[in-house]
This record gives C-alpha cells, structure tokens and sequence, in this order.
C-alpha cells in the first residue's frame, strides 16, 4: 500500500502534495517524494523515512510550479531508500511517474528495456512505467499512456506527469484506489479521500480499467481503449478522521475487510500458470499450476534435505507459525517445532546447518524474534524471514526474506497480517512438497485452484456480519468465553481467544477439544459462552461428541462449520457458517468470523478497540 497524490491548478503544487501526502501517510512510511513542474523544468525531491525526512530535505523550500505529482511510499520492490522513493522518471527525466501497487511483469520488460538501452537507476518495478512511457511517445501523451497500460501486468493505481504536457496529468487505475477530487479551477489526484476532503467533496472514484485526463478546467474519464466514460460526481460526507479509516469506523475493521485483497497481492507472482507447451507434454497439457517462489535464492537441494525446520514467533505470528507447522508436516512431510521467541532463545535449541529456521513477524522489528533469529544463525541454522515490512530489522537480518503484501497494518490488533503469513506459510509447504514430491500434481492443482478462491470467500463471510454482532452484543459481558477445536481449529481457536483478550479484555482461553476432560471441562457451568470451531472433516466426529460434553453442562455453544454441514445445528444454540474448502485452507476463513466476534464485543464494551490498553503495536524491547 503507498499513497499517491496529484494537483494541477493555479496554486502552489508543493503545497498541496505535503499537505496530501501528510493525510495519506497511514498507507505507507517508509519514503517519500515530490515532482513539481514550472512549466519549464520538473523539480524532484524524496527521501527516506517518513515525510517529515522529505519536509527536513526541502528546508523550507517550496518548489514553483501549479503542476505536480507525490508519493508515500510502503515498500514492495526493493528496500527503502532515496533512489527507490517515487516519482520515477524515464532516461530524460522527459516523464515522472508516481505508482501504488505491483507491476508483476516488470523484470522481463525492465531486461527488454535495458537491451534498448534504457539506463535504471532503482530496484523497483515502477521504474519500468516512465521507461516505457519514454518508448511509446510519438507526441499523443494520452495513447502512449494506453500503450504502456497495455504493456504491464498486475495491479496499479499511476499518476503521469510529462514535460511536455504542462497543462494535463494523467492517472489510471487496477486493483488499487484512485480518486479525483474536482476543484475551482484546480482538480486534485489522490490514492484515497483523506488526501483532498479539506479542499473538496465531490469526486470521481474510478474503476479498474479507468483512466483520466485531468486539466485544471476539466476531467475527462475514458477506457483503456480511449472510449469516453460518463461518470457520476460521488459527493463525500465522511469527516476527516472517518475518511483515513476508508469510511470505517475503526483501523481493526477497515483491516479485516482488506484481508481480501491482502491475500491476493500476497498470492501474486506465486502461483505459476503452466501453459500447453508445444511439445505436447502431457503434464504441461494438463493446464495445472504450481508454486514458485523466485525470491527464495538457496539451492532447491537444500530445501529439498532440510532435516528440521523450526518456526519462531509471537502472539499473533505465533499462531500462523503452528498453522504453518500443520502444512509443512502435512504435505512437505518434514519435522516442524514451532516456538515462541522468548523461549527459543534461551533453551538451547537443537539446531546445525541441515535446519531451516522461519521467523515471522509483522513489524520485522520484535526484539524477541530478532534475537531469537541471531542465535539460530550463531549456531548454523539457515533463516528464512517472513514479514511485512520491506527493509525491516528482521528482513535485513536474514538470509531470505518472503514479504506478506498486506500494507501497513496500524491497529494494534493482528488481522490481515495474520491471513496473509498463513497464505505464504501455505505456499511455500507446497513449495516443498513439490521439491520433494510428497504431493501428488494433481492434489497439488486441486489446492491452489482452491486457493485462488480464499479471497472471494472472504469476502463472502464478511458480507454478513449481523448474526456475529447479535452474538457479541447478547455475550459480550460475560467474563469468561472458551474457544474450542481439534487439528487446525484448535490453532485458530488460539488466534480467537487472543483477539478476543487483547481487545475487549474478555478472559478467554483455546482448548483443543480432546483435552476438555482432562480439567477444563470443571469450568463449564451454565450459560458460559463457548465458540466451538468444527470444520475439519478428519476429526469431526470426534469434535461434535466434545461439542456434546459442553453442551451437557449446558453452556451456551456457537459453532463456526463449513457451509453445507447440517449436523452441528442440531446440539448446539446457533451455528455461523462459512464458505467450504479443503480444511487446510479453512483456516483463512474461520477466523474471519472469530476476528468480527473480537471487534463487536469490545464496541459492545466500549473498549478502544485501535489502541487496547497495556499494548503496543510493536514490541521492541525485550
Ligand atoms: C496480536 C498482535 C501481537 C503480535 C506480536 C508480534 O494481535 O498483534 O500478538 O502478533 O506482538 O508482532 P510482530 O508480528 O510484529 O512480530
């Protein structure tokens, strides 16, 4: 996620960039930068670190020019830095791009471009877009923009400006947001409404696909084909502080409903399509697909003779490492501890160089998993970080990275984070198991034809919220609730109960089912609020006789099952239903319902639900 801004009017440019920028920070960080034109010559600054680095840079300075374009950056391609901070230009600084999303084809088109003698100067795949812009330029801005659009694959919300077009800028977007605000005399560009509400309210939201010419006096709205587009003026009412949380009320529930896309950016770029070759191969034939992963530089060998993999972690992260543990014993067949970082490092693991070690963390900048990452390198174990935070303390620690593309995640409480490390951790067990063939290709074609569809059902579960609000209004006093499963619902169970402590300060404790009576079930009384999860087929009978036991006691039992089970309904108080899957993938789904079941108790609560008490986002200290 970056934010990305553009003005063009009569008025100071620079003025209004900061200023957007400023509100659009929440979306990224990590760098920022600014391109103002005179009409004359394009002034470039950026830097790294947040927009006050760029602010220090300009000393005060407030480039001349009523043309512009901004950038804050959340790092996806390459780390964070001055040179990799947007805009980008072309060889001649003749074309200034600003860019939000993934340009998935940009290395082959970068090694084409280089060959026509294209000079780079960044890491990132924006840098293609001014380079082809460059290309394509016969002195129609606009269809040398069509052009390069239908050059690059993947998700983008652009901004063009030209040196030579010093009355028009141009954005398009796919897949990521875009917006234009519509002024006196001055039109505005922005990634999102907080950029442009304290200077108008009406607006053209785009669509994918959309792309706009946007001059002082007008915009023009057209289709990649130039087709012209009647567009609708979308008037805003949200206030400032509801239009950073995208109309929602909270961070937390703005994240959890981005989960979709989260895990789709995240997906993006694994998962290889296998095309009918020529040769008539009958495997190629097939049309399957398999995973790849491009970034991971060790020798296949070595993954393939790993004799131990540990995954280390905390809270959240933690439980997708035990989830991740499920995968990689499950199709990869190799042995997988998981463990908290504090522990880890202080208990002497057992650990040489034919261990993989895996640290996952959010931020990249938990003390405990940092540590914990130096002493698996100090006694020989290869590291694998997965985090979401290009340049992070971990990222730069390790000897591989994997990034989870979920954009900066502010509330305090772990949600799309979460999704996306079990995505990746399901990704690279398959990864493995295709290295060493402990699947077979056509399961393997079955699970990620039903990967691809993870996002679409989440978003399925999260259009109908209304029985889980019921719910946490109706039990969102108790002081106690237990959550319950078997296999992978235990591990997601874990994820639930912590959403809910660190949230509504509810006590809520994750038993794996079987384990009830063996002392647990002493604390089931009436009315006690127990979430039973009972979606893996594996194990369900045995789940629905543990549902039986507590419903003995006459607790009070919501089950979470797969859509189509008709069993559950009939023992217990209500029953919330997702979209089935296989059950390794069910995971993604279930704690959908678990997170909106946290949300909802701590508003019924009252509790700050961005900022719970006690607790930071990141935990740098030990
Ligand atoms: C819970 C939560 C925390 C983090 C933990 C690790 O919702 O967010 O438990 O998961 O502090 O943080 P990272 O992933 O940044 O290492």
């Amino acid at each position: 996620m970056c934010g990305i801004v553009g003005y063009i009017g009569d008025k100071s440019a620079a003025n209004f960039l900061i200023d957007g920028l400023t509100k659009l920070e929440y979306r990224g960080y990590d760098s920022a930068g600014i391109a103002v034109f005179d009409g004359n010559e394009i002034f470039i600054e950026k830097s790294v670190g947040r927009l006050a680095s760029l602010k220090e840079k300009l000393k005060g300075y407030t480039p001349k020019g009523s043309i512009g374009i901004g950038h804050t950056r959340w790092a996806t391609h390459g780390r964070p830095s001055d040179i990799n901070a947007h805009p980008h230009t072309d060889c001649h600084g003749d074309f200034v791009v600003v860019h939000n999303g993934i340009i998935e084809n940009y290395m082959a088109l970068k090694e084409d471009l280089i060959e026509r003698g294209h000079k780079f100067l960044s890491e990132t795949d924006t840098e293609v877009v001014p380079h082809l812009l460059e290309e394509f330029y016969k002195g129609d801005f606009a269809s040398a923009v069509r052009e390069v659009l239908k050059k690059i694959e993947g998700s983008y919300s652009l901004v063009f400006m030209s040196k030579n077009h010093h009355d028009e800028l141009i954005c398009a977007k796919q897949d990521n947001p875009l917006i234009v605000g519509i002024g006196e005399g001055e039109n505005f560009i922005a990634s999102d409404i907080p950029a442009i509400i304290n200077k108008t309210r009406s607006t053209y939201i785009l669509n994918d696909g959309e792309i706009a010419i946007v001059k002082k006096n007008s915009v023009e709205i057209t289709d990649k084909n130039g087709n012209k587009i009647d567009k609708k003026i979308f008037n805003v009412s949200w206030n400032a502080e509801a239009a950073e949380k995208g109309g929602y009320e909270h961070f937390m529930l703005k994240e959890i409903n981005e989960q979709p896309k989260a895990i789709r950016d995240t997906m993006r770029g694994f998962i290889k399509q296998i095309r009918p070759s020529k040769n008539n191969d009958e495997r190629i034939a097939k049309d399957g697909s398999s995973i790849i992963f491009p970034e991971l530089k060790w020798n296949p060998d070595f993954l393939k003779n790993i004799d131990k993999v540990y995954i280390v972690a905390c809270g959240t992260a933690y439980h997708a490492g035990l989830v991740g543990k499920f995968y990689i014993e499950k199709l990869a067949r190799m042995l997988v501890e998981v463990d908290l970082a504090s522990e880890f490092r202080y208990r002497d693991p057992i650990i040489d160089e034919k261990t993989l070690t895996i640290f996952i963390s959010q931020s990249g900048e938990t003390s405990d998993t940092i540590a914990a990452m130096k002493e698996s390198k100090r006694l020989g174990a290869k590291t694998l970080a997965i985090t979401n935070v290009i340049g992070s303390s971990l990222a730069r620690e390790a000897d591989q990275v994997l990034y989870t593309i979920a954009g900066p995640e502010i509330a305090v409480a772990s949600t799309k984070a979460y999704t996306t490390q079990l995505i990746l951790m399901f990704m690279l067990a398959l990864y493995m198991a295709q290295l060493r063939k402990t699947v077979s290709e056509d399961r393997t074609r079955e699970l990620i034809s039903l990967l691809k569809k993870i996002p679409a059902q989440i978003s399925e579960t999260l259009s109908d919220v209304d029985p889980i609000k019921t719910f946490a209004r109706s039990y969102g006093f108790n002081e106690h609730v237990f959550y319950i499963g078997r296999s992978l619902d235990y591990d997601v169970a874990l994820e639930g109960a912590l959403k809910l402590k660190e949230i509504s300060y509810i006590h809520a404790e994750a038993y794996a089912a079987g384990e009830l009576k063996h002392g647990t079930l002493a604390l089931i009384v009436e009315g006690v609020p127990v979430i039973a999860l009972a979606t893996q087929k594996s194990v369900y009978d045995k789940t629905i006789s543990n549902i039986k036991e507590v419903k003995a006691r006459d607790a009070v039992v919501i089950g979470i099952a797969a859509a189509g089970d008709t069993e559950l309904e009939k023992y217990i108080d209500h029953v919330i239903y997702v979209p089935d899957t296989d059950e390794l993938l069910i995971p993604l789904l279930t704690v959908v319902p678990l997170q909106l079941l946290a949300y909802y108790s701590a508003i019924t609560r009252g509790c700050d639900v961005d900022k719970p008490r006690n607790l930071a986002k990141s935990v740098t200290v030990e």
